[in-house]
């Protein structure tokens, strides 16, 4: 039996802030573990060096440069795959799926804003160790409610630089630039996550059922 018949599954949940990634990743990873599925929930940034970096300097509370950005964020994806701990190949290959919230494409989408998309599509999708998704799920909201669900669910305080409306207005626009330009190369489902947890959710087992 070839090697790739045990592997597990890369799945991948996008979307702006606020469409409901953990909720639907949540209830995805039970519906997953029912059918003796065995599930391993990652998100970017990780909790490695780089990726602490990255939550500090999203934060406001360290400055460094876009493109110092936009590298750390791909020096995060890269330990997050090869890890010898917790790892995204080590999970794959022990024949385990993971659920990842965020990955490349937020890259693409959050700082392709700042530098330019060429140079992060190199970076990431020439990138021998940065993995490739069985699935990317791009959970798609207006970013009026997508704001609108952030207020509800955050303190002021805790909101952090990207979430403003006219910035998730433009991360959007991005995000399907960026869709558009990977679709034919990679598997990827938009979902209208404007809907009941529900409904969401069971457009998105459809779209999984298909990679397994
Ligand atoms: P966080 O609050 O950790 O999680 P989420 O909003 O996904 O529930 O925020 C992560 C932030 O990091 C989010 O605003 C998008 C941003 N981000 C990037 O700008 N580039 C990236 O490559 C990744 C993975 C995330």
């Amino acid at each position: 039996m070839p090697v790739s018949a045990n592997m597990g599954k890369f799945i991948v949940i996008e979307g702006l802030d606020g469409a409901g990634k953990s909720t639907q990743t949540e209830i995805l990873t039970e519906k997953l573990l029912s059918r003796g599925v065995k599930v391993i929930n990652h998100a970017e940034p990780t909790e490695s060096e780089f990726g602490k970096m990255c939550r500090e300097v999203l934060s406001g509370r360290k400055k460094i440069t876009k493109s110092q950005l936009a590298l750390l964020f791909t020096a995060d994806r890269i330990e997050h795959n090869v890890s010898a701990t917790d790892g995204i190949n080590m999970h794959l290959q022990s024949g385990d799926t993971v659920i990842c919230d965020r990955y490349y494409y937020s890259t693409l989408a959050y700082q392709g804003v700042d530098v330019g998309i060429d140079w992060l599509k190199s970076l990431n999708l020439g990138c021998e160790d940065i993995r490739k998704p069985d699935l990317c799920i791009f959970l798609d909201l207006t970013p009026e409610k997508s704001m609108e669900r952030i207020k509800a669910n955050r303190n002021a305080d805790e909101i952090e630089i990207y979430e403003n409306l006219e910035y998730l207005k433009s991360i959007r626009k991005r995000f399907y630039n960026v869709i558009n330009s990977l679709k034919d190369s990679e598997n990827i489902c938009v979902i209208n996550a404007d809907g009941t947890v529900d409904e969401v959710a069971s457009r998105i087992e459809k779209a999984v059922n298909a990679i397994y």
